[in-house]
Protein backbone atom coordinates (compact mmCIF):
# COMPACT_ATOMS: atom_id res chain seq x y z
CA UNK A 1 0.00 0.00 0.00
CA UNK A 2 1.31 3.02 -0.87
CA UNK A 3 1.10 6.06 0.97
CA UNK A 4 0.06 9.61 -0.65
CA UNK A 5 -0.13 13.03 0.68
CA UNK A 6 2.98 15.05 -0.56
CA UNK A 7 1.56 18.17 -2.89
CA UNK A 8 2.42 16.57 -5.99
CA UNK A 9 -0.03 13.71 -5.18
CA UNK A 10 -2.70 16.54 -4.02
CA UNK A 11 -5.58 16.43 -6.98
CA UNK A 12 -7.46 20.03 -7.79
CA UNK A 13 -11.11 19.48 -8.20
CA UNK A 14 -12.41 21.97 -10.75
CA UNK A 15 -16.43 22.00 -10.78
CA UNK A 16 -18.21 22.52 -13.87
CA UNK A 17 -21.50 22.13 -12.64
CA UNK A 18 -22.73 25.85 -13.29
CA UNK A 19 -21.05 26.15 -16.74
CA UNK A 20 -21.12 22.60 -18.52
CA UNK A 21 -23.26 20.71 -16.11
CA UNK A 22 -26.25 23.66 -16.65
CA UNK A 23 -25.49 22.90 -20.03
CA UNK A 24 -27.49 20.03 -19.84
CA UNK A 25 -30.71 20.20 -22.22
CA UNK A 26 -33.33 21.28 -19.49
CA UNK A 27 -30.63 22.03 -16.56
CA UNK A 28 -31.56 25.39 -16.26
CA UNK A 29 -30.73 26.94 -12.95
CA UNK A 30 -31.97 30.60 -11.83
CA UNK A 31 -29.37 33.45 -10.55
CA UNK A 32 -30.27 32.74 -7.58
CA UNK A 33 -29.69 29.14 -7.49
CA UNK A 34 -26.43 29.46 -8.66
CA UNK A 35 -25.37 31.41 -5.82
CA UNK A 36 -26.37 28.85 -3.52
CA UNK A 37 -24.76 25.86 -5.62
CA UNK A 38 -21.31 27.94 -5.25
CA UNK A 39 -21.65 28.62 -1.85
CA UNK A 40 -22.11 25.11 -1.10
CA UNK A 41 -19.39 24.05 -3.87
CA UNK A 42 -16.80 26.75 -1.76
CA UNK A 43 -17.94 25.93 1.96
CA UNK A 44 -16.69 21.69 0.24
CA UNK A 45 -13.63 22.43 -0.18
CA UNK A 46 -13.61 22.63 -4.34
CA UNK A 47 -10.33 24.68 -5.20
CA UNK A 48 -12.17 26.55 -8.49
CA UNK A 49 -15.57 26.71 -9.54
CA UNK A 50 -16.14 26.94 -13.31
CA UNK A 51 -19.22 29.73 -12.51
CA UNK A 52 -20.48 30.20 -16.09
CA UNK A 53 -19.74 31.55 -19.79
CA UNK A 54 -19.73 35.37 -19.68
CA UNK A 55 -20.17 36.04 -23.03
CA UNK A 56 -23.00 33.77 -23.48
CA UNK A 57 -25.70 35.78 -22.23
CA UNK A 58 -26.23 38.59 -19.66
CA UNK A 59 -27.45 36.11 -17.09
CA UNK A 60 -24.21 34.06 -17.27
CA UNK A 61 -21.84 36.76 -17.06
CA UNK A 62 -24.09 38.38 -13.73
CA UNK A 63 -23.96 34.90 -12.40
CA UNK A 64 -20.11 34.74 -12.53
CA UNK A 65 -19.75 38.25 -11.36
CA UNK A 66 -21.56 37.66 -8.22
CA UNK A 67 -20.26 34.31 -7.92
CA UNK A 68 -16.73 35.63 -7.73
CA UNK A 69 -17.80 38.80 -5.56
CA UNK A 70 -18.88 36.54 -3.04
CA UNK A 71 -16.69 33.36 -3.23
CA UNK A 72 -14.28 33.01 0.00
CA UNK A 73 -11.52 30.08 -0.82
CA UNK A 74 -12.23 28.71 -4.31
CA UNK A 75 -11.04 30.41 -7.19
CA UNK A 76 -13.56 31.75 -9.84
CA UNK A 77 -13.12 30.75 -13.46
CA UNK A 78 -14.89 32.09 -16.95
CA UNK A 79 -15.11 30.31 -19.53
CA UNK A 80 -14.21 31.72 -22.80
CA UNK A 81 -13.57 30.80 -26.62
CA UNK A 82 -10.35 32.73 -28.30
CA UNK A 83 -12.10 35.66 -29.32
CA UNK A 84 -11.18 39.09 -27.94
CA UNK A 85 -14.77 40.01 -26.78
CA UNK A 86 -15.07 36.66 -24.97
CA UNK A 87 -11.92 36.84 -23.21
CA UNK A 88 -12.43 40.59 -22.35
CA UNK A 89 -15.64 39.73 -21.00
CA UNK A 90 -14.75 36.81 -18.84
CA UNK A 91 -12.26 39.14 -17.69
CA UNK A 92 -14.45 41.57 -16.53
CA UNK A 93 -16.79 39.21 -14.93
CA UNK A 94 -14.13 37.45 -13.08
CA UNK A 95 -12.65 40.73 -11.85
CA UNK A 96 -13.96 40.77 -8.36
CA UNK A 97 -12.86 37.44 -7.27
CA UNK A 98 -9.81 37.14 -4.77
CA UNK A 99 -8.73 34.70 -7.26
CA UNK A 100 -10.17 34.64 -10.69
CA UNK A 101 -9.10 32.39 -13.34
CA UNK A 102 -9.76 32.41 -17.21
CA UNK A 103 -10.05 29.27 -18.99
CA UNK A 104 -9.79 29.76 -22.80
CA UNK A 105 -10.17 27.02 -25.39
CA UNK A 106 -10.19 26.22 -29.12
CA UNK A 107 -10.47 23.41 -31.22
CA UNK A 108 -7.94 21.65 -32.56
CA UNK A 109 -8.60 17.88 -33.83
CA UNK A 110 -9.32 17.70 -37.74
CA UNK A 111 -12.90 17.29 -37.79
CA UNK A 112 -13.34 20.69 -35.61
CA UNK A 113 -11.07 22.89 -37.35
CA UNK A 114 -12.50 21.61 -40.66
CA UNK A 115 -16.11 22.06 -40.00
CA UNK A 116 -16.65 23.02 -37.04
CA UNK A 117 -13.89 26.65 -37.20
CA UNK A 118 -13.13 26.42 -40.85
CA UNK A 119 -9.27 27.77 -40.15
CA UNK A 120 -6.18 26.18 -41.19
CA UNK A 121 -4.25 24.91 -38.46
CA UNK A 122 -1.94 27.41 -38.56
CA UNK A 123 -4.37 29.94 -37.97
CA UNK A 124 -5.23 27.94 -34.97
CA UNK A 125 -1.97 27.71 -33.48
CA UNK A 126 -1.47 32.14 -33.51
CA UNK A 127 -5.13 32.07 -31.71
CA UNK A 128 -4.08 30.11 -29.36
CA UNK A 129 -0.97 32.29 -28.49
CA UNK A 130 -3.03 35.24 -28.91
CA UNK A 131 -6.03 34.47 -26.85
CA UNK A 132 -3.58 32.82 -23.50
CA UNK A 133 -1.89 36.27 -24.11
CA UNK A 134 -4.92 38.45 -24.12
CA UNK A 135 -6.29 36.36 -20.72
CA UNK A 136 -2.69 36.75 -19.17
CA UNK A 137 -3.04 40.57 -19.11
CA UNK A 138 -5.97 40.41 -17.20
CA UNK A 139 -5.17 37.61 -14.31
CA UNK A 140 -1.84 35.36 -13.79
CA UNK A 141 -4.14 32.24 -13.43
CA UNK A 142 -5.23 30.79 -16.85
CA UNK A 143 -6.20 27.75 -18.28
CA UNK A 144 -6.32 26.36 -21.64
CA UNK A 145 -8.09 23.66 -23.47
CA UNK A 146 -7.73 22.10 -26.74
CA UNK A 147 -11.39 21.47 -27.38
CA UNK A 148 -11.87 17.87 -29.18
CA UNK A 149 -8.23 17.19 -27.53
CA UNK A 150 -8.71 13.26 -27.69
CA UNK A 151 -9.27 13.19 -31.25
CA UNK A 152 -6.65 15.87 -31.94
CA UNK A 153 -3.00 14.97 -33.77
CA UNK A 154 -0.14 14.77 -31.46
CA UNK A 155 2.29 16.63 -32.84
CA UNK A 156 -0.30 19.05 -33.17
CA UNK A 157 -1.45 18.70 -30.15
CA UNK A 158 2.03 18.98 -28.51
CA UNK A 159 2.77 22.43 -30.75
CA UNK A 160 -0.06 23.80 -29.03
CA UNK A 161 0.39 22.88 -25.60
CA UNK A 162 4.59 23.97 -25.64
CA UNK A 163 2.65 27.82 -27.60
CA UNK A 164 0.16 27.83 -25.12
CA UNK A 165 2.62 27.41 -21.91
CA UNK A 166 4.94 30.04 -23.46
CA UNK A 167 2.39 32.53 -23.58
CA UNK A 168 1.53 32.11 -20.01
CA UNK A 169 -1.17 29.28 -19.45
CA UNK A 170 -0.58 27.57 -16.03
CA UNK A 171 -3.29 24.64 -16.56
CA UNK A 172 -3.53 22.93 -19.48
CA UNK A 173 -6.71 21.04 -19.55
CA UNK A 174 -6.86 18.19 -22.36
CA UNK A 175 -10.76 17.50 -22.87
CA UNK A 176 -12.31 14.29 -23.93
CA UNK A 177 -15.08 16.33 -25.49
CA UNK A 178 -17.24 13.74 -27.40
CA UNK A 179 -16.45 10.96 -24.53
CA UNK A 180 -14.47 9.00 -27.11
CA UNK A 181 -11.42 7.55 -25.41
CA UNK A 182 -10.79 4.99 -23.27
CA UNK A 183 -8.65 4.87 -19.98
CA UNK A 184 -5.45 3.07 -21.65
CA UNK A 185 -5.60 5.69 -24.44
CA UNK A 186 -6.32 8.54 -22.09
CA UNK A 187 -3.40 7.73 -19.55
CA UNK A 188 -0.99 7.35 -22.72
CA UNK A 189 -2.45 10.73 -24.39
CA UNK A 190 -1.22 12.37 -20.50
CA UNK A 191 2.29 10.63 -20.42
CA UNK A 192 3.55 11.43 -24.39
CA UNK A 193 2.34 15.03 -24.05
CA UNK A 194 4.20 15.25 -20.49
CA UNK A 195 7.37 13.69 -21.88
CA UNK A 196 7.15 15.38 -25.46
CA UNK A 197 6.30 18.91 -24.36
CA UNK A 198 9.65 20.64 -23.74
CA UNK A 199 8.04 22.91 -21.14
CA UNK A 200 5.43 20.80 -19.51
CA UNK A 201 7.17 20.93 -16.19
CA UNK A 202 5.69 24.72 -16.18
CA UNK A 203 2.01 23.77 -15.88
CA UNK A 204 -0.63 21.52 -14.17
CA UNK A 205 -2.19 19.61 -16.50
CA UNK A 206 -6.47 18.92 -15.91
CA UNK A 207 -8.33 16.25 -17.28
CA UNK A 208 -12.53 16.68 -18.92
CA UNK A 209 -14.25 13.68 -19.51
CA UNK A 210 -17.58 13.26 -20.98
CA UNK A 211 -19.59 9.81 -19.98
CA UNK A 212 -20.57 9.34 -23.53
CA UNK A 213 -19.33 5.35 -23.21
CA UNK A 214 -19.55 5.78 -19.60
CA UNK A 215 -16.22 5.97 -18.93
CA UNK A 216 -16.13 9.36 -17.62
CA UNK A 217 -14.80 8.49 -14.48
CA UNK A 218 -12.70 5.30 -15.15
CA UNK A 219 -10.63 8.25 -17.92
CA UNK A 220 -10.62 10.80 -15.58
CA UNK A 221 -8.67 8.72 -12.93
CA UNK A 222 -5.94 7.19 -15.68
CA UNK A 223 -5.28 11.03 -16.51
CA UNK A 224 -4.47 11.36 -12.59
CA UNK A 225 -2.39 8.41 -12.93
CA UNK A 226 -0.64 9.65 -15.78
CA UNK A 227 0.57 13.21 -13.94
CA UNK A 228 -3.12 15.37 -14.19
CA UNK A 229 -3.22 16.65 -10.81
CA UNK A 230 -7.09 18.43 -11.73
CA UNK A 231 -10.07 16.48 -12.67
CA UNK A 232 -12.74 18.86 -14.33
CA UNK A 233 -16.02 17.51 -12.91
CA UNK A 234 -19.75 17.78 -12.40
CA UNK A 235 -22.34 16.93 -9.21
CA UNK A 236 -24.32 13.94 -10.08
CA UNK A 237 -22.18 14.11 -13.36
CA UNK A 238 -24.63 16.48 -15.21
CA UNK A 239 -23.07 18.01 -18.24
CA UNK A 240 -23.68 17.98 -22.02
CA UNK A 241 -24.95 15.03 -23.80
CA UNK A 242 -24.44 11.99 -21.02
CA UNK A 243 -22.90 14.35 -18.75
CA UNK A 244 -19.21 15.16 -17.16
CA UNK A 245 -17.75 12.78 -14.59
CA UNK A 246 -19.30 13.14 -11.33
CA UNK A 247 -17.96 14.86 -8.79
CA UNK A 248 -18.45 12.45 -5.53
CA UNK A 249 -17.38 9.41 -7.79
CA UNK A 250 -13.91 10.82 -8.46
CA UNK A 251 -13.39 11.74 -5.20
CA UNK A 252 -14.50 8.91 -3.05
CA UNK A 253 -12.59 6.57 -5.49
CA UNK A 254 -9.63 8.51 -4.53
CA UNK A 255 -10.74 8.30 -1.41
CA UNK A 256 -11.84 4.53 -0.52
CA UNK A 257 -9.27 3.23 -3.01
CA UNK A 258 -6.48 5.59 -1.49
CA UNK A 259 -4.15 2.25 -2.11
CA UNK A 260 -4.44 2.09 -5.73
CA UNK A 261 -5.31 5.71 -6.26
CA UNK A 262 -3.01 7.15 -3.91
CA UNK A 263 -4.50 11.04 -4.28
CA UNK A 264 -5.52 13.17 -1.69
CA UNK A 265 -8.27 16.53 -2.72
CA UNK A 266 -9.77 19.25 0.03
CA UNK A 267 -13.08 18.03 -0.33
CA UNK A 268 -15.27 17.57 2.80
CA UNK A 269 -16.87 14.27 1.95
CA UNK A 270 -19.87 14.38 4.16
CA UNK A 271 -21.51 17.14 2.37
CA UNK A 272 -21.43 15.33 -0.91
CA UNK A 273 -25.25 14.11 -0.47
CA UNK A 274 -25.98 17.80 0.54
CA UNK A 275 -24.82 19.46 -2.78
CA UNK A 276 -26.32 16.72 -4.98
CA UNK A 277 -29.59 16.58 -3.63
CA UNK A 278 -29.23 20.67 -3.85
CA UNK A 279 -28.05 20.38 -7.80
CA UNK A 280 -30.85 17.48 -8.36
CA UNK A 281 -33.35 20.22 -6.41
CA UNK A 282 -32.13 23.22 -8.49
CA UNK A 283 -31.93 21.07 -11.88
CA UNK A 284 -34.98 19.25 -11.40
CA UNK A 285 -32.70 16.45 -12.65
CA UNK A 286 -33.74 13.33 -10.52
CA UNK A 287 -30.43 11.07 -9.57
CA UNK A 288 -31.40 7.59 -10.40
CA UNK A 289 -31.83 5.14 -7.90
CA UNK A 290 -28.70 3.03 -8.10
CA UNK A 291 -26.70 5.96 -9.03
CA UNK A 292 -22.79 5.39 -7.33
CA UNK A 293 -22.27 7.54 -3.85
CA UNK A 294 -25.81 9.63 -3.89
CA UNK A 295 -28.47 7.46 -5.31
CA UNK A 296 -30.85 6.75 -2.95
CA UNK A 297 -29.93 2.72 -3.41
CA UNK A 298 -26.36 3.22 -2.93
CA UNK A 299 -26.16 2.16 0.74
CA UNK A 300 -29.61 0.29 1.04
CA UNK A 301 -29.63 -3.83 1.08
CA UNK A 302 -32.27 -5.89 -0.01
CA UNK A 303 -31.32 -9.58 -0.19
CA UNK A 304 -31.26 -11.68 2.95
CA UNK A 305 -28.07 -13.03 2.43
CA UNK A 306 -26.29 -9.48 2.18
CA UNK A 307 -28.93 -7.66 5.03
CA UNK A 308 -27.16 -10.96 7.53
CA UNK A 309 -24.07 -10.18 6.29
CA UNK A 310 -24.14 -6.80 7.34
CA UNK A 311 -25.99 -7.58 10.96
CA UNK A 312 -22.92 -9.65 11.25
CA UNK A 313 -20.41 -7.08 10.15
CA UNK A 314 -21.01 -3.97 8.01
CA UNK A 315 -17.38 -4.68 6.30
CA UNK A 316 -18.97 -7.55 4.47
CA UNK A 317 -20.97 -5.53 1.78
CA UNK A 318 -20.09 -1.78 2.39
CA UNK A 319 -16.99 -0.19 1.19
CA UNK A 320 -17.54 2.88 2.65
CA UNK A 321 -19.79 4.12 5.63
CA UNK A 322 -22.84 6.46 4.74
CA UNK A 323 -21.76 8.79 6.87
CA UNK A 324 -18.64 9.53 5.10
CA UNK A 325 -20.71 10.57 1.91
CA UNK A 326 -23.22 12.58 4.38
CA UNK A 327 -26.27 10.01 3.93
CA UNK A 328 -28.37 9.80 7.33
CA UNK A 329 -30.24 7.20 8.71
CA UNK A 330 -34.11 8.47 7.21
CA UNK A 331 -35.44 10.01 10.85
CA UNK A 332 -38.76 10.68 11.78
CA UNK A 333 -38.62 14.11 12.50
CA UNK A 334 -41.75 16.53 13.68
CA UNK A 335 -45.41 16.78 14.23
CA UNK A 336 -47.78 19.13 14.17
CA UNK A 337 -46.80 20.53 17.49
CA UNK A 338 -42.98 21.35 16.41
CA UNK A 339 -42.09 24.65 16.73
CA UNK A 340 -40.21 27.27 14.59
CA UNK A 341 -36.99 26.36 16.82
CA UNK A 342 -37.27 22.90 16.07
CA UNK A 343 -37.71 23.87 12.49
CA UNK A 344 -35.15 25.89 12.00
CA UNK A 345 -32.89 22.94 13.58
CA UNK A 346 -33.88 20.43 11.93
CA UNK A 347 -32.91 22.63 8.60
CA UNK A 348 -29.60 23.45 9.83
CA UNK A 349 -28.68 19.56 10.50
CA UNK A 350 -29.99 18.96 6.64
CA UNK A 351 -28.05 21.51 5.62
CA UNK A 352 -29.87 24.53 5.07
CA UNK A 353 -29.71 27.84 5.49
CA UNK A 354 -32.83 29.59 4.97
CA UNK A 355 -34.08 33.71 6.55
CA UNK A 356 -36.15 35.67 5.49
CA UNK A 357 -39.82 35.17 3.97
CA UNK A 358 -38.17 31.80 2.55
CA UNK A 359 -38.05 30.33 6.33
CA UNK A 360 -41.58 32.42 7.07
CA UNK A 361 -42.87 30.29 3.66
CA UNK A 362 -41.03 26.96 4.39
CA UNK A 363 -42.65 26.69 8.33
CA UNK A 364 -45.83 27.47 7.27
CA UNK A 365 -45.54 24.93 4.39
CA UNK A 366 -44.40 22.56 6.88
CA UNK A 367 -47.20 23.23 9.22
CA UNK A 368 -49.49 22.60 6.73
CA UNK A 369 -47.97 19.47 5.79
CA UNK A 370 -47.74 18.32 9.00
CA UNK A 371 -51.65 18.84 9.73
CA UNK A 372 -52.26 16.43 6.59
CA UNK A 373 -49.64 13.95 7.17
CA UNK A 374 -49.24 11.66 10.30
CA UNK A 375 -45.04 11.04 10.00
CA UNK A 376 -43.42 14.07 8.43
CA UNK A 377 -39.77 12.76 7.76
CA UNK A 378 -36.23 14.55 6.86
CA UNK A 379 -37.11 13.70 2.87
CA UNK A 380 -40.75 15.49 3.13
CA UNK A 381 -38.88 18.28 5.05
CA UNK A 382 -36.15 18.00 2.19
CA UNK A 383 -38.90 18.08 -0.90
CA UNK A 384 -40.70 20.96 0.51
CA UNK A 385 -37.57 23.18 1.13
CA UNK A 386 -35.78 22.50 -2.35
CA UNK A 387 -39.16 23.32 -3.86
CA UNK A 388 -39.51 26.27 -1.90
CA UNK A 389 -35.92 27.22 -2.33
CA UNK A 390 -36.83 26.58 -6.31
CA UNK A 391 -40.31 28.50 -6.47
CA UNK A 392 -38.96 31.38 -4.84
CA UNK A 393 -38.20 33.93 -7.79
CA UNK A 394 -41.70 32.22 -9.65
CA UNK A 395 -43.50 34.74 -11.58
CA UNK A 396 -46.33 32.09 -12.28
CA UNK A 397 -48.10 30.39 -8.77
CA UNK A 398 -50.57 28.06 -8.00
CA UNK A 399 -53.28 29.80 -5.69
CA UNK A 400 -55.68 27.27 -5.89
CA UNK A 401 -56.65 23.59 -7.56
CA UNK A 402 -59.97 22.07 -7.56
CA UNK A 403 -60.64 18.54 -9.73
CA UNK A 404 -63.55 16.60 -10.52
CA UNK A 405 -61.93 12.62 -10.79
CA UNK A 406 -63.26 9.19 -10.84
CA UNK A 407 -65.21 6.58 -13.44
CA UNK A 408 -67.71 8.89 -14.64
CA UNK A 409 -66.26 11.50 -16.99
CA UNK A 410 -65.39 14.10 -18.06
CA UNK A 411 -62.57 14.78 -15.46
CA UNK A 412 -63.11 18.78 -14.60
CA UNK A 413 -60.22 21.17 -13.03
CA UNK A 414 -60.91 24.40 -12.09
CA UNK A 415 -56.95 26.61 -11.01
CA UNK A 416 -56.75 29.47 -9.64
CA UNK A 417 -53.10 31.02 -10.75
CA UNK A 418 -51.60 34.39 -9.74
CA UNK A 419 -49.44 35.75 -12.21
CA UNK A 420 -47.06 38.25 -11.35
CA UNK A 421 -49.68 39.73 -8.44
CA UNK A 422 -52.89 39.37 -10.62
CA UNK A 423 -55.27 36.41 -10.17
CA UNK A 424 -56.86 34.32 -12.88
CA UNK A 425 -59.37 31.69 -13.32
CA UNK A 426 -60.38 28.84 -15.01
CA UNK A 427 -61.71 25.52 -15.75
CA UNK A 428 -61.13 22.74 -18.16
CA UNK A 429 -62.26 19.41 -19.21
CA UNK A 430 -59.70 16.34 -19.79
CA UNK A 431 -58.96 12.78 -20.62
CA UNK A 432 -58.61 11.99 -17.16
CA UNK A 433 -57.40 14.28 -14.38
CA UNK A 434 -53.94 15.36 -15.24
CA UNK A 435 -54.70 16.10 -18.79
CA UNK A 436 -57.74 18.43 -17.55
CA UNK A 437 -55.39 19.91 -14.80
CA UNK A 438 -52.59 20.83 -17.49
CA UNK A 439 -55.49 22.10 -20.00
CA UNK A 440 -56.45 24.43 -17.30
CA UNK A 441 -52.76 25.54 -17.05
CA UNK A 442 -52.91 25.99 -20.74
CA UNK A 443 -56.06 27.74 -20.84
CA UNK A 444 -54.12 30.47 -18.03
CA UNK A 445 -51.25 30.64 -20.14
CA UNK A 446 -51.40 29.68 -23.69
CA UNK A 447 -47.65 28.22 -24.63
CA UNK A 448 -46.72 25.85 -27.60
CA UNK A 449 -44.20 24.05 -25.46
CA UNK A 450 -44.54 20.02 -25.67
CA UNK A 451 -44.32 17.84 -21.93
CA UNK A 452 -41.35 15.43 -23.05
CA UNK A 453 -41.20 13.74 -19.30
CA UNK A 454 -44.43 13.50 -16.64
CA UNK A 455 -43.03 10.96 -13.69
CA UNK A 456 -44.05 10.32 -10.17
CA UNK A 457 -42.50 9.11 -7.25
CA UNK A 458 -43.63 8.32 -4.20
CA UNK A 459 -41.13 10.73 -1.40
CA UNK A 460 -42.06 8.04 1.52
CA UNK A 461 -43.64 5.22 2.25
CA UNK A 462 -47.20 4.79 2.79
CA UNK A 463 -50.55 5.85 1.29
CA UNK A 464 -49.94 9.80 2.68
CA UNK A 465 -46.53 10.24 1.36
CA UNK A 466 -46.17 13.52 -0.68
CA UNK A 467 -45.43 12.72 -4.63
CA UNK A 468 -42.77 14.48 -6.37
CA UNK A 469 -43.68 14.71 -9.53
CA UNK A 470 -41.47 16.07 -12.49
CA UNK A 471 -42.61 17.95 -15.68
CA UNK A 472 -40.15 18.38 -18.75
CA UNK A 473 -41.09 21.11 -20.88
CA UNK A 474 -39.68 21.65 -24.78
CA UNK A 475 -40.06 24.48 -27.16
CA UNK A 476 -39.30 25.25 -30.44
CA UNK A 477 -39.28 28.68 -31.36
CA UNK A 478 -42.52 30.41 -30.62
CA UNK A 479 -43.39 33.12 -27.92
CA UNK A 480 -46.29 33.33 -26.13
CA UNK A 481 -47.57 35.61 -23.17
CA UNK A 482 -49.40 34.70 -20.20
CA UNK A 483 -52.65 35.87 -19.39
CA UNK A 484 -52.52 38.78 -17.52
CA UNK A 485 -49.07 39.64 -17.40
CA UNK A 486 -46.75 42.00 -19.02
CA UNK A 487 -45.07 41.66 -22.19
CA UNK A 488 -41.66 40.89 -20.32
CA UNK A 489 -43.57 37.85 -18.86
CA UNK A 490 -43.21 36.53 -22.59
CA UNK A 491 -42.41 32.73 -22.57
CA UNK A 492 -39.68 32.38 -25.29
CA UNK A 493 -39.12 29.41 -26.71
CA UNK A 494 -36.28 26.69 -28.31
CA UNK A 495 -35.54 25.42 -25.24
CA UNK A 496 -35.61 22.19 -22.80
CA UNK A 497 -36.35 22.81 -19.52
CA UNK A 498 -37.14 20.78 -16.02
CA UNK A 499 -38.88 20.98 -12.94
CA UNK A 500 -40.03 19.29 -10.03
CA UNK A 501 -43.62 19.81 -7.78
CA UNK A 502 -44.02 17.98 -4.48
CA UNK A 503 -47.46 17.37 -2.59
CA UNK A 504 -49.96 14.89 -0.64
CA UNK A 505 -52.27 15.03 -3.54
CA UNK A 506 -50.45 13.83 -6.69
CA UNK A 507 -52.37 16.09 -8.89
CA UNK A 508 -51.51 19.62 -6.85
CA UNK A 509 -47.83 18.23 -7.29
CA UNK A 510 -48.04 18.04 -11.37
CA UNK A 511 -49.64 21.24 -11.23
CA UNK A 512 -46.67 22.47 -9.68
CA UNK A 513 -44.25 20.62 -11.69
CA UNK A 514 -46.22 22.21 -14.35
CA UNK A 515 -45.71 25.70 -13.88
CA UNK A 516 -42.10 25.46 -12.58
CA UNK A 517 -41.63 24.13 -15.91
CA UNK A 518 -43.09 27.49 -17.08
CA UNK A 519 -41.63 29.82 -15.14
CA UNK A 520 -38.30 28.17 -15.79
CA UNK A 521 -39.09 29.01 -19.61
CA UNK A 522 -39.37 32.90 -18.98
CA UNK A 523 -35.67 32.51 -16.80
CA UNK A 524 -33.99 31.05 -19.96
CA UNK A 525 -35.51 33.89 -21.99
CA UNK A 526 -33.98 36.39 -20.25
CA UNK A 527 -30.85 34.44 -20.77
CA UNK A 528 -31.05 33.00 -24.42
CA UNK A 529 -27.73 31.75 -25.51
CA UNK A 530 -27.54 31.83 -29.19
CA UNK A 531 -26.88 28.16 -30.39
CA UNK A 532 -23.36 28.59 -31.99
CA UNK A 533 -22.12 30.13 -28.55
CA UNK A 534 -22.49 27.17 -26.22
CA UNK A 535 -19.47 25.36 -26.29
CA UNK A 536 -19.69 21.29 -25.29
O1 LIG B 1 -15.88 19.35 -23.36
C1 LIG B 1 -15.15 20.32 -23.63
O2 LIG B 1 -14.29 20.28 -24.52
C2 LIG B 1 -15.35 21.56 -22.89
C3 LIG B 1 -14.31 22.62 -23.06
C4 LIG B 1 -14.88 23.97 -23.08
C5 LIG B 1 -13.27 22.43 -22.01
O3 LIG B 1 -16.27 21.67 -22.12
ZN1 LIG C 1 -17.14 19.67 -21.61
Amino acid sequence: MRTPKSDKDRVLIFDTTLRDGEQSPGATMTHEEKLEVAELLDEMGVDIIEAGFPIASQGDFEAVHEIAKRTKRAVVCGLSRAGQADIDRAAEAIKPAKRGRIHTFISTSPVHMKWKLQLEPEKVYEMVVASVTRARNYTDDVEWSPEDGTRTEHDFLCRCVEAAINAGATTINIPDTVGYTVPEEYYALFKMVRERVPNSDKARFSVHCHDDLGMAVANSLAGIRAGARQIECAVNGIGERAGNASLEEVVMAMKVRNDALPFSTGIDTSKLMRVSKLVSAVTSFPVQYNKAIVGRNAFAHESGIHQDGMLKHTQTYEIMQPEDVGVKETSLVMGKHSGRHAFVHKLEELGYKLSGNQLEDAFARFKALADRKKHVYDEDIEALVDEEIATAQDRIKLVSLTVIAGTRGPQRATMRLDIEGRFVTEEAEGNGPVDATFNAIKALVPHEAALELFQVHAVTEGTDAQAEVSVRLSESGKTVTAKGADPDTLVESGKTVTAKGADPDTLVAAAKAYLGALNRLMVKRLRTKPEAMVAP
